[in-house]
Formats: structure tokens, sequence, C-alpha cells
């Protein structure tokens, strides 16, 4: 069967389905591509002439963005229209882990994808590929099917019917550095049934993708492969992290161990990088999703297993606080500390999950008052994070618990502590002298990601702590 798509659109302008659409566009110049959204302030932000306004910071997105943007890519909340037009249509919406009811704390909640699939059952025309794209647990595609399929079946006459095709097509970007790995991918997923609609799939990454590195596989494999990828990664770092409390302890330094073990090619040196716990959508979310399905397929054992990764990743978060607070004599009531970097990991502005979160909560409970800096993420996004207004808080200056900085020499005035939460590449080469000039003394610098030149700040008498030595 010969089918040429002309017009895709993807359901979810978040930061999966924004940079992913906006690459496609990118190296397809035939396709229209047309991103939409529930959120139409989101929308007015991907629409904003400035390219600083994006909804999503990527390296190298805005550059996309104003080369294809209203060419062949557009961002639209005409959810109906796109959808009646499309040949091909992607899932992108977010799966938050369930809050209540059946499997809460651990089962992803898929309403927003069964949502999605009513939208897409109901306005449709023809021949239609639906594309998961978003992280699901296993056998979602056979839910997107049913609710297709009973849409169609209240169609009365043949010609209306429409006919769907399923695939699983996981993303396995990384935030921070989107754009290269959509150009680049070590591989290309696709899990399907249909041939015709896997060879229309294949056929869009080919145009800049070689196809050795297009994996086909039955439509459960790709859903459970995706989760096994990110609970491997994930697993990864709890285990360096477990190590580096243990070279605490002992002397042995995590940098040294890292890279020894990392030269062993059965190893391999990547996702090795202690620090204070892994954060962002996706980790935490798929591997409780990953236990609750071994959970209910009769596995407790292998959930066990799983569950191991994330209790490490919590104690890591959680002894930092206790390291804090040790270090600072014991208390940090009333004391300024400085919080470099809030964003799960440098190079996006995303803070879903980021350790900073529990770390200056934990904090802020111990009576500090935190100096908070990121590059990026905004005031706002804090707030909502920390679940505390910071002009609130301003109002009454006794009671100040965090205040936001726009540089880290503001941040670190008068500060007893400085802890470093994220590796933002500014913070590599602190001028140690000039912020020395303005911190309460003895002055406690916390590198949690051992990316601070520590012979700097040693000349200038800091006191310095770091990850897993
Ligand atoms: C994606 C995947 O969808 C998720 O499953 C994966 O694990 C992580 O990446 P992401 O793009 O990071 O999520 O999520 P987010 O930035 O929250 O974007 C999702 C967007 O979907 C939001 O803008 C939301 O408004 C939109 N949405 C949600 C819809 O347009 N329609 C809906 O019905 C629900
Ligand atoms: C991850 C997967 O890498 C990606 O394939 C999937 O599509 C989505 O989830 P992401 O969460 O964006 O991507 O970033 P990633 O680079 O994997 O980092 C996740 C967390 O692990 C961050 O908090 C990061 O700081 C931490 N990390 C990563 C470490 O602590 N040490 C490392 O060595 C690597």
């Amino acid at each position: 069967m010969k089918f040429e798509i002309k017009r895709i659109c993807c359901i979810g302008a978040g930061y999966v389905g924004g940079p992913t659409m906006a690459v496609i566009a990118d190296k397809c110049p035939n396709i229209i591509v047309t991103v939409l959204d529930i959120n139409s302030q989101r929308i007015l932000d991907w629409n904003d002439k400035n390219l600083s306004n994006l909804p999503v910071y990527e390296p190298g997105l805005d550059a996309i963005i104003s080369r294809c943007r209203d060419i062949n890519l557009f961002f639209s909340t005409n959810i109906k229209e796109e959808i009646s037009r499309s040949d091909m249509i992607f899932l992108s919406v977010n799966t938050p882990t369930k809050t209540k009811g059946i499997g809460a704390g651990q089962a992803s909640d898929l309403k927003w994808i069964e949502a999605s699939a009513r939208e897409v059952a109901k306005y449709a025309k023809g021949k239609t590929i639906v594309v998961e794209k978003s992280t699901l647990p296993v056998r979602t595609a056979q839910t997107i099917k049913l609710i297709l399929e009973a849409e169609n079946d209240k169609k009365s006459s043949q010609e209306n019917k429409n006919e769907f095709f399923i695939l699983s097509n996981p993303e396995f970007l990384a935030e921070g550095t989107a754009i290269n790995d959509l150009n680049n991918p070590d591989r290309v997923l696709i899990g399907g049934e249909n041939e015709f609609a896997i060879n229309a799939l294949s056929k869009i990454y080919e145009n800049w993708i070689d196809r050795s590195k297009i994996l086909r596989t039955n439509l459960w494999s790709s859903e459970l492969s995706k989760l096994t990828a990110n609970a491997f990664l994930a697993q990864r770092i709890s285990s360096i992290n477990s190590i580096s409390g243990l070279c605490e302890k002992t002397g042995a330094d995590i940098s040294e161990v890292s890279q020894a073990i990392g030269m062993d090619k059965r190893i391999g040196s990547f996702f090795l990088k202690a620090g204070p716990g892994f954060g962002g959508s996706c980790f935490k979310k798929d591997i409780l999703n990953l236990i609750y399905l071994c959970n209910y397929y009769g596995l407790p054992e292998v959930a066990d297993y799983w569950e191991g990764v994330i209790k490490i990743n919590q104690w890591q978060q959680s002894r930092l606080t206790e390291i804090i607070v040790s270090k600072l004599f014991g208390t940090i009531a009333e004391k300024y500390i400085a919080i470099l970097g809030f964003s799960f990991k440098s190079n996006t502005n995303d803070t879903r999950e980021s350790p900073a979160i529990n770390i200056c909560k934990d904090l802020i409970n111990e009576g500090a008052k935190l100096r908070i800096y990121d590059p990026k993420v905004s005031k706002e996004k804090i707030e909502i994070d920390l679940k505390q207004n910071e002009a609130d808080n301003l109002k009454s200056s006794e009671n100040i618990s965090w205040y936001y900085s726009s540089s880290i020499l503001d941040a670190t005035k008068g500060v007893d502590g400085i802890v470093v939460l994220t590796e933002w590449d500014e913070f590599k080469n602190i001028n140690w002298h000039e912020i020395c000039k303005y911190t309460r003394k003895p002055t406690y610098l916390f590198d949690s990601r051992n990316i601070c030149d520590l012979d700097r700040a040693k000349k200038e008498n800091l006191k310095i702590w770091k990850l897993g030595s």
C-alpha cells in the first residue's frame, strides 16, 4: 500500500513534542508539521516573536524555530481541524504518576492519552497513523486501539469509517541535548504490527538517519524498551551515588572510582557521574511504572529490585541536607545559604523532579534562608516548586525563607554556605576571590556535582565538602 505523508500533527507541545516536531520539520521541508496543545498560553509562547520567550529552553532550538516556523512548522490550538487533515498524529501529552485511586503513587495516569485518543477518534478522516511518543505503560497501544475502534463502530456508512494504524515510537532524547540527540540518535525505535505504517514512519526518519539505526519491533517490545532504557540509566546513577557514600567513609574518591570502572568496556564511561540524585520527568515515573507492572504481573522480587533504585535516589538527596547542617555546626537556623542551580540538570529550564526542590525544602524546614540562582529557571517556577511565594516572603524580611538572585555574586552575598546543585558551565569557573569578599566566614562550599575549581576556592580559605571523597 502506498501512502505519502504530507501533513503531520502532534498533540502536546511540551519538552518532547516541541523539539521533536521542530527537528522533523527542519529535516523534512516537504511535510507540514503542526504542534497542538490545549494550553493556549503555551502555544502563544511557542509563537512568540522573541525567541528567548519560547516555553522550552534547549540549545539550538531557537535557530530551528526561526528557520521553520510559519513555513512548514506551526503551533496551534486548533486541534479539531489539524487532526482532521493529518495523515500521521503523534501523541506527546504528559503521563504523570497517578496521585489517587488504583495504582496511586506508581501507575501512570493515562487520562490525557485517553482524552487525546478520543479527539483523534472523533475528528480524524480516512487513513490515519497514530504514533505514541509519550512514555507509556506496556500495552497502552491496545487501549488506544480500542478507543479508536469504538468510535469507528459508531459510524454508520462504510465511507465514513477511518482506518487507524497504531505505532509506538518512544523518544530517547535527553533534555539539554535534545536537538543533538534528535539529529544524531543512537537508534530510532518503531514498534508496530502493520508493515505499511512502519514504513511510512521510517521514511520520515530516513530523511536524516541511516536505515541501519531504525529498529523495528513489536508494539510491546517497543513500549517496554523505553521503560527499561530509563530504568537502566537511572540504576547506573543510583549505583554510583551509593558508592559515593562509601567513598566518603573510606577515603576513596568517587571521580577516580568512576574513571577506573568506566574504562572497562563492559561497563562504559557514560552515566557514571555521582551527584545530588537524578531528576527529570522520566526516570522516577518510569521506574514506578515498571514496579507497578511487575507487581501487577506477580513479580514482586523484580519490583523490589527496581524499588531500590528509587530508595537510593531519595537517600542521596536527604543525606545532602544532613551533611550541610552538620558542617555548619549542627544548625542552619537563620543562616543564609546560596543555592547555585535549580534545574534538574544543566542546559534546561526544566525543574521537574529536580533534586533542588527537596533539598531546598529540607533546608528551609531547618530554618535556613536561601538565596537561589539559576541561569534559566524563572522565579515563578521556583515559587510553584517550593509552594511558597517569594513576594509574600519578602514582605516580612525576618521570615524570609528564600530569595531569587539574578547572579552568582548576588546569591552568595552574606552566606555561610554555598551549595552547587546543577552542573551549569558558569559554576565551573567562579571567581572565588570576588565571591569571598562578601560571604560570612567561615564559608563552606558544598559541591554536589564535583565541578568547581577547588584549587582556586581553597586559596580563598573556603571550607570545602565535595561529594564522594
Ligand atoms: C513527555 C511525554 O509525553 C511523557 O510521557 C514522557 O515521559 C516525558 O515527555 P513532556 O513533553 O516532557 O512529556 O511533557 P510536558 O512538557 O508536560 O508537555 C505535555 C503537553 O501536553 C503540555 O503542554 C500539555 O498542555 C499538553 N496536553 C496535555 C495537551 O495538549 N492535551 C492534553 O489532553 C493533555
Ligand atoms: C532521560 C533519558 O536520558 C532519555 O533518554 C529519556 O528520553 C528521558 O529521560 P533526561 O531526564 O532529559 O533524559 O536527562 P538525563 O541526561 O538522562 O539526566 C537525568 C538525571 O540524571 C539528571 O538529574 C542528571 O543530572 C542525572 N545524571 C545523569 C547524573 O546524576 N549522573 C550522570 O552521570 C548522568
